[in-house]
């Protein structure tokens, strides 16, 4: 495969679960790069780390690898615990150190050289692959992204209210955009999808289709 597909957009706009989908069904490898801020979040919290100096200095020494859709913090296998609420309440913080964005775009940019890669986040179309073939950033109405994120812990057995996920959501839309080192925001060229009325399988066949037809 010779080209990459960048996925950008706000919390619970269907990123994920639509990347990975492209990926399988294009062959290409997904590379969920909210998981990578994520478990370095889990780091920050586990060991109580709170100034910017101490967790600059922890990034410095700490190793962060996806493989098989699986994320590795220091070589344990995090996948599972860095989806807790804790962890999507702090890291947004943690995502705006510019130190540690350039620690995790450096790894970013390196897993896609090769092409072939579905990489999904805030700043991949505009920042960590701003030549990447396929640019799209998925949108969806507020309500919908936390009625989505509701189904999803309430099917994990996580007791939550709906309009305090809402408010979660809110804060972190506004952490993401408003924050100085590479916001979220559309590239200029990617092509933008509200998916707010749309199914995961219609997101998804609308991406490959545009691929397939080369844009
Ligand atoms: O996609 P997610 O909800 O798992 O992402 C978790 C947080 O990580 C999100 O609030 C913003 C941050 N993030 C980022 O700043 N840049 C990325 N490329 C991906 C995620």
């Amino acid at each position: 495969m010779r080209f990459n597909i960048a996925i950008d957009g706000p919390a619970g706009a269907g990123k994920s679960t639509i990347a990975r989908i492209v990926a399988e069904k294009l062959n290409m490898t997904y590379i969920d790069t909210g998981a990578m801020y994520r478990a370095f979040t889990l780091k920050t919290v586990m060991n109580n780390i709170k100034s910017a100096h101490q967790i600059i200095e922890t990034i410095k020494n700490t190793s962060i690898e996806m493989k098989n859709n699986k994320v590795f913090l220091d070589g344990n296998d995090v996948t599972d615990k860095i989806r807790d609420r804790q962890i999507s309440q702090n890291v947004s913080k943690i995502a705006q150190i510019p130190e540690v964005r350039f620690f995790l775009v450096e790894i970013q940019k390196k897993m896609a050289e090769k092409k072939g890669v579905v990489m999904d986040g805030r700043d991949i179309g505009t920042i960590v692959l701003p030549d990447a073939e396929y640019k799209f950033f998925l949108t969806a109405e507020i309500k919908e992204r936390a009625r989505r994120r509701f189904k999803e812990l309430k099917s994990k057995g996580q007791i939550v209210d709906v309009r305090q996920i809402e408010k979660e959501i809110r804060e972190r839309d506004l952490q993401d955009s408003q924050r100085e080192h590479s916001p979220l925001s559309a590239a200029q060229d990617a092509i933008i999808i509200d998916t707010t009325y749309k199914s995961i399988p219609e997101v998804a066949n609308e991406i490959i289709s545009h691929v397939r037809r080369g844009g």
